[in-house]
């Protein structure tokens, strides 16, 4: 990386091409963009600007010193990543609401597809495969005030960052490139995941979940393996069956049928 990557995104993402390729402007309004060379997190910036009442927002970073992962975790966020939160006000039940995730990890695969051309999986409930390593993470979160906001932060690993990730993480951490791509592709992946993610969520609000649950169906890689869930404290293993109508993993075990709403899934290698 010889240009800093705070300039580099600069370069790479612009609201302008975003709001041009959206067309006509959707009655839920224009984003809010703000690009940072480093942050703690986007996602904690992102709800601060839904705690003071911002209708939509993205927060994107070149680097994150206390990234948040699901679940508790950290999200190592070193340079050679793109790190955004997006913010919005869905039109949706409570119970619609683990769909997002969803979205989002399908947004993410349409748009790694048409403007990378690369291929990827989907392993449930959001994590996006390369090569079996995971090259993007995405956090949904929704905050109860005045209504509901959400917000929901994606982790693209673009390049390894060489030593930089801890050997834990780094064992399962992927990337999307060898080495950073013109800043245009880049542009162009995070102006299709946006739109990509806009159109699931208005799939969503007009009452067609079923179409994002076929879509989904067809993509997650995990539906028809061996897998092995973790979930409120217990770990499970089984043949993946499917995805229900609500999003969760549906599991057949050695002691029968089982679904997780949450959870960290991995896959069996295949035979
Ligand atoms: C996961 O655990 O797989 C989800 C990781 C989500 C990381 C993203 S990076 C942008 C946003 N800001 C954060 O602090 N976390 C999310």
């Amino acid at each position: 990386m010889s240009e800093p990557m705070a300039l580099y995104l600069k370069r790479s993402l612009s609201p302008k091409a975003l709001t041009a390729q959206r067309g006509a402007l959707p009655a839920s309004g224009e984003w809010v963009v703000e690009l940072h060379e480093s942050l703690p997190s986007t996602q904690a910036r992102a709800k601060e600007l839904g705690l003071a009442g911002t209708p939509r927002a993205i927060v994107a970073a070149a680097c994150q010193t206390e990234g948040r992962g699901r679940r508790g975790r950290r999200w190592e966020s070193p340079e050679g990543g793109l790190y955004f939160s997006l913010l919005y006000r869905p039109r949706l039940t409570s119970s619609d609401l683990p769909l997002l995730s969803l979205a989002a990890a399908l947004a993410v695969e349409a748009a790694i597809t048409t403007t990378a051309g690369l291929s990827v999986e989907l392993k449930w409930p959001n994590d996006v495969l390369k090569d079996d390593l995971k090259v993007c993470g995405i956090l949904s979160e929704a905050v109860f005030r005045d209504g509901i906001f959400c917000v929901t932060g994606l982790g693209m690993n673009l390049v390894t960052p060489s030593g930089l990730l801890p050997p834990e993480v780094g064992r399962r951490a992927g990337a999307l490139f060898e080495s950073l791509p013109p800043s245009e592709t880049v542009g162009a992946l995070w102006t299709a995941t946006v739109l990509h993610f806009e159109g699931r969520l208005e799939q969503l609000e007009d009452g067609r979940k079923a179409l994002l649950l076929e879509d989904y169906r067809k993509k997650c890689a995990s539906i028809g393996r061996i897998v092995r869930v973790t979930s409120g404290g217990e770990e499970v293993a089984g043949l993946c069956l499917g995805v229900g109508e609500e999003g969760e993993l549906l599991v057949r075990t050695e002691d029968g049928p089982r679904s997780f709403r949450v959870g960290d899934v991995i896959h069996a290698a295949l035979g």
